[in-house]
């Protein structure tokens, strides 16, 4: 199996991307880290612990991170994910705590004592893995891949041309971005489009499976891809992780990428650059330095709909 660390916000769709992480068979989720984001950390952490609780694996570790961003202040999204950050459906507490030492600590750990490289997964302002990234270097020799939920080639969510991932913290994505390991950026473009239909939605929420049923309120939820004319919800961050369990349902191009730091209506926008290569740049005279990021331009929405269901449902994963 591929090892991960997935790092959220929990959050609705980190809920269902949790969910699906530790059922696919294709996947060893070996720690969670938690950010402020969607709601304050300690929030998060509870939803994270509860979450993993429902879907029987209470076993995989989960830390606490950074409390803000780097620079902004802390903004929120419960006007999407409730009042407790998930949805509101009355989850019970946790029975757990997270592990005694923070974030950064505990995915450095895991990382660098991985048997085979691991795939990051952030599904969430990125201000952890800056931190880890800045605070202990060397993990990079032993990251296969950072797949990050974030970014938006087209329209954003959070702002016209932002996404919220990389709105809230764009000083953490800029650090991410120049890592110097492999990126994919699963942007708003392919996130927006994979969506489980109602009667799928309707099925899983008659679920007497704690972990099944637990995926059928959360995509019943108006969460951030939620259809408004009927059931059918949104898989979200789930199909971050969707692509890295079968690749093969996300095309991605290899472009350079640049997060806008600069004060204004633009702030948080990933800038990523289309044109036809080699060439235009040099044209004008551009200095080509820009990380290089696989972004995700197009996605199979139905055969992501159906592993999820499968591995949530618990069939055989195709
Ligand atoms: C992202 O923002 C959050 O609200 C979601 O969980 C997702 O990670 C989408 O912009
Ligand atoms: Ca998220």
């Amino acid at each position: 199996a591929t090892p991960v660390i997935i790092d959220c916000d929990t959050g609705v769709d980190d809920a269902l991307a949790l969910l699906f992480a530790v059922r696919h068979p294709g996947l060893e989720l070996r720690a969670v880290g938690c950010v402020a984001g969607n709601t304050d950390v300690d929030q998060v952490v509870r939803n994270t612990l509860t979450v993993l609780e429902q879907a029987g694996a209470p076993e995989i570790p989960v830390a606490r991170g950074a409390e803000r961003p780097l620079i902004e202040p802390l903004r929120t999204a419960h006007h999407v994910h409730g009042r407790d950050g998930m949805g509101d459906l009355g989850l019970p507490a946790p029975r757990r705590r997270p592990v005694g030492v923070d974030a950064v600590t505990l995915l450095r750990r895991e990382i660098l004592a991985s048997p085979r490289p691991v795939t990051l997964i952030p599904t969430a302002p990125l201000t952890n893995i800056a931190l880890l990234l800045r605070t202990h270097p060397e993990v990079t020799r032993n990251i296969e891949r950072i797949v990050f939920m974030g970014g938006a080639v087209a329209t954003g969510n959070a702002t016209a041309v932002a996404e919220f991932n990389v709105w809230h913290d764009p000083e953490a994505a800029a650090v991410l971005l120049t890592a110097g390991v492999p990126i994919t950026m699963y942007g708003l473009d392919v996130f927006r489009r994979v969506i489980v239909p109602a009667d799928d939605v309707r099925r899983l929420r008659e679920s007497a499976e704690p972990g099944a049923n637990l995926a059928g309120r959360l995509l019943a939820h108006r969460g951030p891809v939620t259809s408004e004319k009927d059931a059918s919800g949104g898989l979200g961050d789930a199909g971050a992780v969707c692509s890295v369990a079968d690749p093969a349902g996300l095309t991605t191009h290899r472009l350079p990428v640049e997060v806008n730091l600069a004060p204004g209506p633009a702030r948080g926008q990933t800038v990523v650059d289309r044109r036809p290569r080699p060439g235009e740049a040099e044209l004008h005279g551009e200095a080509r330095e820009q990380p290089l990021v696989d972004v995700a331009l197009d996605i199979d929405p139905d055969r992501y709909v159906k592993l999820y269901l499968a591995t949530v449902e618990g069939a055989t994963a195709s």
